[in-house]
């Protein structure tokens, strides 16, 4: 059976605007997922224009056939590859780059990858399912402080030592194989959950960001957008955690300040370099109407930089 999975993109009027300064440009969007956003970009270009789309999940390249449309170049891979992406393009400087990070609803709506703690299915959640390690062979073999430090470190689970010492002790027992074998230790483990929220929220969090290398990802790919956007051009981040969007922030201000000096330390102002990037506006949060038509955009924030003269 083909099931169908939707997902509705996240503050498409607010990427888009921030996104797009000329309509005859060449554009990025890192993650294509379902192309909701990628859409809305070629909606606003000219016949002129290009859109450069990238996704690791091998079931998006499906998606971008769907849009049938020429200035469509899909390509299959990681984010952090962008230069080496654009180069094979041909492509030196773009208008415009967007990303809108995490994982889509039809991947955590999949139970056959393993993102949701709601529905059984194996213990995967690779967005590139053709290859690489799963959760369950990592879960395998990982020393139970590695699994600490990652359930503390990437998704701030107050009893990550407690659930790290379970795994240990029943993968000893019968290999822990599938989402709801996970779920069955930490609902043993987590002993107070946070309000509101399912006890396996932060682990499954923190197990995703790890196997898919989600944070190294991203911060290789901000400084490889400053040196392919062409003066005036934007980047659009869209986030979803507390962890992506600190890194988003501190690149941001980094790149829009000069580089802070101590006094003892002889250099003068015009010795330092330039700032990259201007920050536009403020982070922006979804509307009240968006989040109670998808709840899943409750969590997003934006952030839009401009590429400064060099
Ligand atoms: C939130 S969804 C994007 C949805 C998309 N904007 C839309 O409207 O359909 C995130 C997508 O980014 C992909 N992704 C996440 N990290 C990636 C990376 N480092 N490189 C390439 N794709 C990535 C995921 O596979 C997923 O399809």
């Amino acid at each position: 059976m083909n099931l169908v999975y939707k997902h509705i993109p996240v503050m498409v009027t607010e990427s888009i605007s921030g996104l797009i300064t000329s309509d005859n440009g060449v554009y990025v969007d890192g993650t294509f997922g379902r192309g909701g956003h990628a859409s809305a970009i070629l909606g606003k270009l000219s016949s002129k224009g290009k859109l450069i789309a990238i996704d690791k999940d091998p079931s998006a390249s499906k998606e971008a056939t769907k849009l049938r449309d020429k200035r469509l170049f899909f390509v299959s891979g990681c984010f952090s590859q962008l230069k080496k992406i654009l180069s094979r393009h041909g492509i030196s400087s773009v208008d415009g780059i967007f990303v809108d990070l995490g994982v889509s609803s039809p991947q955590l709506e999949d139970s056959s990858r393993g993102f949701s703690f709601n529905l059984d299915g194996p213990l995967d959640m690779r967005m590139d399912n053709s290859s690489g390690e799963t959760v369950a062979d990592w879960l395998e073999k990982a020393e139970e402080k590695a699994i600490a430090k990652v359930l503390r470190s990437y998704g701030q689970e107050r009893f990550a030592k407690r659930v790290a010492k379970a795994i240990v002790f029943n993968r000893a027992k019968e290999p822990i194989k599938t989402t709801f074998d996970l779920v069955s230790i930490i609902k043993k483990s987590v002993l107070v959950p946070t309000k509101n929220k399912h006890p396996a929220t932060k682990v499954f969090q923190a197990l995703r960001i790890h196997i898919n290398k989600e944070l190294d990802s991203l911060r290789s790919f901000l400084p490889q957008c400053v040196q392919s956007l062409k003066p005036g051009g934007r980047l659009v981040v869209i986030s979803f955690h507390s962890l992506e969007d600190r890194i988003v922030k501190q690149f941001f201000k980094a790149e829009s300040e000069p580089p802070y000096v101590p006094k003892e330390i002889p250099i003068k102002g015009k010795d330092l370099p330039e700032p990259r990037i201007k920050i536009i506006g403020k982070a922006l949060f979804p509307k009240e109407m968006e989040i109670s038509n998808n709840p899943r955009s409750r969590s997003a924030v934006l952030r839009i930089g401009e590429r400064l003269a060099a």
